[in-house]
């Protein structure tokens, strides 16, 4: 049985995770738009990460015989500045993100509820890998700057990109 606290908490972060599917498939949307295919299909399968998290934890709430409550959705934003400027705004949303999964996590641990506390050490562990990987694309886009021919290489590596493991959120050596 899950605390009330615990379980408002999942609920929103289920929310959260969505909202992020929500997000990585409007950014695909854009790359689709540039005809930037890589990165897009990147973006596709980030959406489908994000619709998998908040699907764990949608199971895990009602494993713990717990009920789901799902909220309203945000709009994501639709138009970015540039490639550049999209992947950065990846970067900061999960930042953000590991700072909500932190704060779940000092809940858990604050309640003494250790069976949540088992779950989101995969969340902890799985957001390292999310930020690792934004980080390397953004240090690489910094590196291209205004290059198209730079912008073209880094979409056939992201095209690259493999949908199963966490681990290989990175770019397209996985
Ligand atoms: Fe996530
Ligand atoms: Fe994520």
């Amino acid at each position: 049985m899950l605390t009330d606290r615990i379980q408002d908490a999942i609920n929103r972060q289920i929310n959260n995770e969505l909202y992020s599917a929500h997000l990585y498939l409007s950014m695909s949307a854009y790359f689709e738009a540039l005809d930037l295919n890589g990165f897009a299909h990147w973006m596709r399968l980030q959406f489908e990460e994000e619709t998998a998290h908040a699907m764990k934890l949608f199971d895990y709430v009602n494993d713990r015989d717990g009920r789901v409550v799902l909220h309203a959705i945000d709009q994501p934003p639709i138009e970015f500045e540039s490639p550049h400027s999209v992947m950065r705004s990846a970067l900061e949303h999960e930042r953000l993100i590991t700072s909500m999964i932190n704060d779940l996590y000092a809940l858990a641990v604050a309640e003494r509820d250790y069976p949540s506390h088992v779950l989101l050490e995969w969340f902890v562990s799985e957001q390292v890998e999310e930020e690792k990987a934004l980080n390397e694309i953004v240090a690489h886009m910094d590196l291209i700057g205004n290059d198209g021919t730079g912008l073209l290489i880094m979409d056939q590596r992201l095209g690259d990109r493999t949908a199963d493991a966490d681990a290989e959120a990175g770019e397209g050596e996985a």
